[in-house]
Parts: structure tokens; sequence; C-alpha cells
């Protein structure tokens, strides 16, 4: 899909439907609808949708989920529209969650990637993240295991972060 330029914003109840279809599409065990609102009533989870603007109106892109706990980002979930990967949309979902966090107090980011998703762990690998631990057939789906990585927010190299995203950003409207 073509598009015109990309709004982070909080998730909105409209954006399910789309977003299954991405869940669907990316994860061999995608969340139910259920997992995604029961993530909109936690007070610790935030959920980020980035929407591509386009001749018709809107669509989304994609979207990030992760909990704040004290000094810590736990990512639990972020996809892209599969005909808008590698466009930088998960970067600057996740730069967004990154920026909005630190102010709060966040100063380390962890999460779970499964050993075959080497997409996503080039991703990560690009935030300065790297592997603390595994965790040995813990996909029950595929048997795959799980890398825990984690990075120092203090460390993100900065050629990961998009300029839109970057310190001092006036908004998050993204040509
Ligand atoms: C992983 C995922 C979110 C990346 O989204 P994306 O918007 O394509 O990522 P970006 O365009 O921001 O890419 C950032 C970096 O990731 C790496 N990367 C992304 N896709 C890659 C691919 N297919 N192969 C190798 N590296 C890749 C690159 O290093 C890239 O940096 P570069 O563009 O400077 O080379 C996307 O592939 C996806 O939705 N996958 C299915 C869901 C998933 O696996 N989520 C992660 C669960 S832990």
């Amino acid at each position: 899909m073509d598009h015109d330029g990309l709004t982070i914003g909080e998730y909105e109840e409209g954006d399910l439907v789309e977003i299954l279809e991405i869940e669907k599409d990316s994860f061999p065990t995608p969340w139910s609808p259920g997992l995604f609102r029961s993530e909109r009533t936690n007070p610790l989870s935030r959920m980020l949708v980035g929407r591509a603007a386009h001749a018709q109106g809107t669509a989304v892109a994609g979207y990030i989920v992760f909990w704040r706990v004290a000094d810590e980002i736990h990512l639990h979930n972020i996809a892209v529209r599969r005909d808008l990967r590698k466009g930088g949309i998960a970067s600057r979902l996740l730069s967004k969650a990154i920026r909005d966090s630190r102010p709060e107090g966040a100063r380390w980011v962890t999460l779970e990637v499964r050993r075959s998703n080497l997409p996503a762990q080039k991703l990560y690998e690009k935030f300065g993240f790297s592997i603390r631990g595994v965790r040995r057939a813990y996909y029950t789906d595929t048997g795959d295991d799980a890398l825990i990585m984690s990075a120092d927010l203090g460390r993100v190299p900065s050629e990961a972060v998009p300029p839109s995203e970057q310190r001092g950003a006036q908004n998050d409207n993204i040509a």
C-alpha cells in the first residue's frame, strides 16, 4: 500500500478490526480480541497505533503494546502490516514508546522474541538490545526458544531513532 505519511497515536476502539488482521497475518498464535481489550483496561499498558494516510482515509499500519513498570518498559507486542514492512514503521513505534516512557522514569526495555524471528531481532539489535537469557521451548505452538533481550535506554544508538522521534519532536505526524 502506498501512503502519504504516518501518524502515531493512542489506540482507539475502531482500530481493532485492522489490528486483528495484522495480528493474524503476523503471528502463529495471534492475540485474541479479548486480549487486546484487556490491555486497554490495564492501567500499566499502553497501545500506540501507526496510521498511514492514503487517498481514501487512513489505515492501521502497525501497533506496539508495552507496559512501563518502575524503571522498565516491557514490550509485549509489535507488528507492522506486511505490505508496509521495512519502511521504518516499527522503528518509529519503538522510538515513540521509548521517548514517551523516559520522562516517566524508564531506564530499560526488555522483551521476549522467538529465536527464529530474525527480522525482529535485527530491529532490536539496531536499538542496542542484547540477549540476556534464553527460555527453552517457551513457545508451545512451534516449540521455539524465547530469547530475552534488553537495552539500556541511555545507550540507544541515535541512528536507530528516526529524526521525527528524537527529543524535541513537535508532533507525531511523519511525512
Ligand atoms: C519485526 C517487524 C515489526 C519489523 O517492522 P518494520 O516496520 O519492517 O521494521 P523497520 O522498517 O523499522 O526496520 C528496522 C530494522 O529492522 C531490521 N529489519 C526489519 N525487517 C527486516 C527483515 N525482514 N530482514 C532483516 N532485517 C530486518 C533492519 O535492521 C531494519 O533497519 P534498516 O532499515 O536500517 O536496515 C515486522 O517485520 C513485523 O511486523 N513482523 C511480524 C510481527 C513480529 O514478528 N513482531 C515482533 C515480535 S517479537
